[in-house]
């Protein structure tokens, strides 16, 4: 039936019959805020690429992370910039490193806040690479493994809900599942960044976390942004691995490649509206050319819209605040 019998406005008449009619929604159950860590005390360091966002010391991390809590926000994920970088990612290794003390503290200020860690080498790693460089410069994948499954240990053994290796080495799902369940810790889960692509978004973050790559980049290990059936590879050996969740990264230039992952697998899909993402916004924001809360929340919702069960997003707490009023 078309024009006149169809009239697609009449369920867009008024902001009740829009409510009745929305397809998609955001509560403030599907939002993980980042939460950087860098050494120190009552340190708050502003990222100045990414307004809004700090560095924070544990202690303040902590409090962060309870005012956050209070916001509504479901999950934390945290990162870290130790001091000490070496070839090796030592500083990953340490029981008593920023992340250990870190879920430590969230944990002893707000027990029911859910805390993932996520695991990569590149901001403990003097070269910044997310695992280890051979003499020929390349990235060797299986030696990376064994240091990730470590690091995840080290994580567990802090008490973390949950692990995200974000480096895309080839296997290290299941060298982490193996890791931790020989470790007597099968129930912690892991949320693998499976389709994360080699994307130019990551540009604030990488100030938030030290991890520039000091020489190339970082095409040979994550993904060609062209590629959207091999994100379906790649989704599939993680799930076949012992994933918990899968992640695709960045989100809002690849909505498609969400959808698709979504209609793939069972698991939860998260998607990772990063860095750049944000601050695209708080950038056009600030110099008055755009909403910040209405170009937020419409990129959440295609986001969401396109099939991701979680967001991580540096707008959740901001939008756990705007899904209140
Ligand atoms: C570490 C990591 C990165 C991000 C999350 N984990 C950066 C990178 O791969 O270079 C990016 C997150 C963001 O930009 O918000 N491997």
């Amino acid at each position: 039936m078309a024009f006149p019998i169809s009239r697609p406005r009449r369920l867009r008449q008024s902001d009740a019959w829009r409510r009745l009619a929305r397809e998609t929604r955001l509560t403030r159950d599907d939002f993980i805020y980042p939460l950087f860590l860098v050494p120190g005390a009552r340190v708050r360091h502003p990222v100045e690429s990414m307004p809004g966002i700090s560095q924070l010391s544990v202690d303040e991390c902590a409090l962060e992370a309870k005012r956050v809590a209070g916001l509504g926000v479901a999950a934390v994920i945290l990162f870290s910039a130790p001091a000490q970088k070496d070839s090796r990612a030592s500083a990953f290794l340490d029981p008593n490193g920023l992340v250990p003390l870190a879920v430590k503290a969230i944990k002893a200020a707000c027990p029911s806040l859910v805390v993932w860690a996520d695991v990569c080498l590149c901001s403990a790693t003097d070269h910044g690479h997310c695992g280890h460089v051979l003499p020929s410069g390349a990235i060797d994948n299986d030696s990376s493994v064994e240091t990730l499954a470590q690091v995840a240990l080290n994580y567990a053994r802090a008490g973390v809900d949950a692990v995200a290796p974000s480096d895309m080495m080839d296997g290290r799902v299941l060298a982490i599942r193996q890791l931790l369940d020989r470790n007597g810790y099968a129930s912690t889960p892991i949320v693998s960044y499976a389709a994360k692509y080699a994307s130019a978004f990551y540009g604030p973050f990488r100030e938030a976390a030290d991890s520039a790559p000091a020489f190339g980049d970082r095409r040979s290990y994550q993904m060609d942004p062209a590629n959207a059936r091999e994100a379906l590879r790649e989704v599939q050996l993680d799930v076949e691995e012992g994933a918990d969740m899968v992640m695709v990264k960045p989100a809002g230039p690849y909505l498609d490649v969400i959808r698709r992952v979504r209609e793939r697998v069972d698991v939860p899909v998260v998607a990772y509206q990063v860095s750049g993402e944000y601050s695209l916004i708080k950038a056009a924001s600030a110099r008055g050319w755009i909403d910040e809360r209405a170009a937020a929340l419409e990129t959440l919702t295609g986001i969401r819209r396109a099939g991701a069960d979680l967001v991580i997003t540096y707008f959740a707490p901001d939008v756990c605040e705007w899904l209140r009023q």
